[in-house]
């Protein structure tokens, strides 16, 4: 969840000389940053740097990230037409270089901790190229989704096959575990998710071997968990508007949870960060398949002594 980031004044250093893109373009910073991280926070695992957008570049739309406003998709894709008109990618050669970080990251490592890749869920992914960059309301989107089906399914499916694949690279390459970031799909009703989400990304876990552990994440989820359940991850992500317990619950004993700190509680004094920390790990009630995480990315105004604290303490109160 953002390990790496504006938080941490190394990283800010780096970029202050390479542009995000250029950074995850360099093997050789990307998998610093990813130790970097895992070093300088204690973690127990680390997170491949890259980005869920990445592999919006070779589809040819135009991607840039513009400091303070996040990301933009220069040439949005909206119609059946812009849909055919994309690209066939191979990740194996457009996204050679997140290959590349992996390996590298994980020689760097040497077996400390496992590393963690990643991809964006595909309607997540879906939506910056829709909207061309952040949205509240993901009208766009949904405006595609709901009275242009054909095309969504084109768009999806194009997606879903894509991310399998480059999954399936990260794996190849040495990652130990994948995390699916469906991040914006709260937006969506449980039956527009099962019927417009669910299947594509379905497909792309169905795609990826059985014995590598998959994280589905997704913020703003509290009406879909049982549905995110069904299409796939033996970890359910939480973000921190569910209690853990009543969380974990509704999703059974077969699969495991991670989470689900509010990022804000670390903008908090310490003694108020353990509480919340002891909080959590008393919903998880020391049942085996607790992840402990944040309920999304640390936010780019946290001393980052206090990401580590929030390490130390839960390290601390999980003891045995
Ligand atoms: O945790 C790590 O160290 C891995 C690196 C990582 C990044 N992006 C690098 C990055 C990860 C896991 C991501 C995932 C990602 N990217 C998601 C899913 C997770 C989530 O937060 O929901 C999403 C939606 C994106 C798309 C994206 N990239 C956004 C919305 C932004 C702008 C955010 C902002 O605060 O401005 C980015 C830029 C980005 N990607 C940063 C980092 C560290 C921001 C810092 C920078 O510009 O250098």
């Amino acid at each position: 969840m953002r390990q790496a980031g504006r938080y941490l004044p190394e990283y800010r250093a780096l970029r202050s000389r390479l542009g995000l893109l250029e950074l995850c373009k360099t093997p050789e910073a990307a998998a610093q940053v990813t130790v970097l991280a895992v070093e300088k926070l204690g973690v127990d695992a680390a997170i491949i740097f890259a980005d869920i957008l990445l592999l919006a570049e070779p589809l040819g739309v135009g991607l840039a990230f513009h400091r303070g406003e996040g990301p933009r998709i220069l040439r949005p894709v909206r119609t059946r037409e812009e849909v055919a008109r994309l690209p066939a990618v191979d990740p194996q050669d457009a996204l050679a270089f997140v290959f590349d970080a992996i390996r590298l990251a994980r020689r760097a490592l040497g077996g400390r901790v496992p590393l963690i890749g990643f991809a964006g869920g595909p309607f997540t992914v879906a939506s910056y190229l829709i909207e061309g960059g952040p949205s509240r309301d993901f009208l766009r989107t949904k405006k595609v989704m709901y009275s242009d089906p054909e095309t969504w399914d084109a768009l999806m499916t194009r997606l879903a096959d894509l991310t399998a694949r480059y999954l399936a690279g990260q794996i190849a390459s040495g990652a130990e575990a994948v995390q699916l970031f469906d991040s914006w799909i709260g937006c969506l009703s449980p039956h527009a998710y099962r019927r417009f989400v669910l299947p594509y990304t379905r497909r792309v876990l169905a795609a990826l071997p059985p014995d590598v552990p998959v994280i589905h994440f997704g913020t703003g989820t509290a009406g879909l968990l049982e549905a995110m359940r069904d299409a796939g991850g033996d970890v359910i992500g939480l973000d921190w508007r569910v209690e853990l317990g009543a969380a974990w619950q509704r999703l059974g004993d077969r699969v495991a949870v991670q989470g689900n700190l509010d990022p804000a509680v670390l903008l908090a004094p310490p003694e108020e960060i353990r509480a919340g920390v002891r909080a959590i790990l008393e919903a998880a009630g020391g049942r085996p398949g607790h992840i402990f995480n944040l309920g999304h990315g640390v936010l780019p105004m946290t001393p980052w002594e206090r990401v580590r604290l929030v390490v130390d303490a839960v390290h601390e109160l999980s003891q045995r």
